[in-house]
């Protein structure tokens, strides 16, 4: 079996979380890493062999098959140009980066090298959303008419909560959007198949301010310094986005991204009724897929490869009763990534960097949409 060389660049909290899932598919060898803080106790600590303090010098010495982004989204774009300019597949984590233009150059890389290009909209790969995308393609819902839902986590509800994310230069122009929103409408318009063609958004900042700790900020979620040695930084993106959503086939949507509703951790959910049936699906119990009837008993399809479909039955990794969650869905999306190098003609299930731009487009959109308060058209 071929073993594959992988780097992973930026090792905070999803760059351990892409080294674990990567290790578990087997074919995989993390050979080194890219941080320039405390690389080498990182490599250590994840006992991985060499350890580097930037990404350029990894990939000129390493001879690795693939990279994966794990930095902030300002870098992404800069870091996997050239990746790919050095013949190296890359994975990338979401948003994608920060401009249409830095979108606009991946995708063109991507195309001119023919390297495997993926982007971890790992929400694809839960065992049942992955069921659901093939029940919906079997047309079990029927016609869809309404999509709701939410993506919501309270990690920054307070102004002394601060990471990376809360500045504009590092994050992007939007953040509860860019950062969680777009985990939810690249979920539901994978798993529908329709296409999100316009929109309408309502924003609100809590905090016009917010403290900025002058000592070493902790990794993303780990927050709340009471260190008294703070600078109070102006806040201009959004802590939370109310969205309403027109779809391709006439569907009508909305959804809650909001970084500050007190109490939840990180909770995304999906309401998709159809003229048969309703599906809904929430990540704090991804296992259930409840599906509602009108004329019928409601029932709840427990996680059982047994009982999936052929193409999704290998996304379930355990049998029935025994639980899967975020680090399986993103050991199943890189086992698709892997499986695709050297097949650029290929129309992958996982989300590339054409999906990437697309979700950029809409996140800009949405911005606009709050910002004049109007409803704006998405066009790809
Ligand atoms: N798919 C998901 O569910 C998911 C979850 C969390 C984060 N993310 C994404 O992953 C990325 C990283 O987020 P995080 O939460 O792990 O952040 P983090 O702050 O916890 O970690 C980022 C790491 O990157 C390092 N870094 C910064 N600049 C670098 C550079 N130029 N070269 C190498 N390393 C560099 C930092 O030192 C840090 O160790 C973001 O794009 C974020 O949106 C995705």
């Amino acid at each position: 079996m071929k073993k594959f060389r992988t780097g992973i660049v930026g090792v905070g909290f999803i760059g351990a979380a892409h080294i674990e899932a990567l290790r578990r598919l087997g074919n995989i060898e993390v050979v080194a890493i890219a941080d320039p803080v405390n690389a080498p106790h990182k490599a250590e600590r994840l006992g991985v062999p060499k350890a580097y303090d930037n990404y350029q010098e990894m990939i000129e010495k390493e001879s690795l098959d693939v990279v994966h982004v794990c930095t902030p989204n300002f870098t992404h774009s800069e870091i996997t140009v050239f990746a790919m300019d050095n013949g190296v597949n890359v994975v990338c984590e979401k948003p994608m980066c920060v401009t249409i233009q830095e979108a606009d150059l991946m995708v063109a890389k991507a195309k001119e090298t023919g390297l495997m290009n993926g982007l971890n909209f790992h929400n694809r790969w839960y065992p049942m959303t992955s069921e659901l995308t093939e029940m919906i393609k079997d047309g079990d819902l029927g016609p869809i008419h309404v999509i709701f839902g939410e993506f919501t986590q309270d990690w920054l509800l307070y102004d002394t909560d601060y990471n990376w994310r809360i500045e504009s230069s590092e994050s992007g122009t939007t953040r509860a959007v860019s950062d969680i929103g777009s985990h939810w409408m690249d979920l539901v318009q994978h798993v529908t198949g329709l296409e999100i063609k316009e929109v309408f958004a309502d924003f609100k900042t809590l905090h016009a301010t917010r403290r900025k700790p002058k000592s070493e900020v902790l990794e993303t979620f780990i927050t709340s310094s009471d260190d008294d040695n703070f600078e109070e930084i102006p806040i201009d993106t959004e802590d939370h986005a109310s969205v309403l959503f027109h779809f391709s086939n006439g569907a009508v949507g909305s959804a809650i991204f909001s970084q500050i509703i007190t109490g939840r951790k990180c909770k995304l959910a999906m309401s998709i009724s159809g003229m048969k049936q309703t599906a809904y699906w929430c990540s704090d119990t991804c296992n259930e897929l409840w599906l509602g009837r009108r004329g019928d008993y409601n029932q709840v399809f427990e996680k059982d490869a047994s009982l999936m479909h052929k193409k999704t039955m290998v996304n379930a990794g355990y049998p029935g009763g025994h639980a899967e969650g975020f680090p399986d869905a993103i050991k199943n999306n890189f086992r698709a990534m892997y499986a695709n190098i050297g097949k650029p003609n290929n129309a992958p299930d996982y989300a590339t960097f054409f999906d990437g731009r697309n979700e950029l487009i809409l996140c800009e959109k949405i911005l606009e949409s709050a910002r004049t308060h109007k409803w704006v058209k998405v066009d790809y």
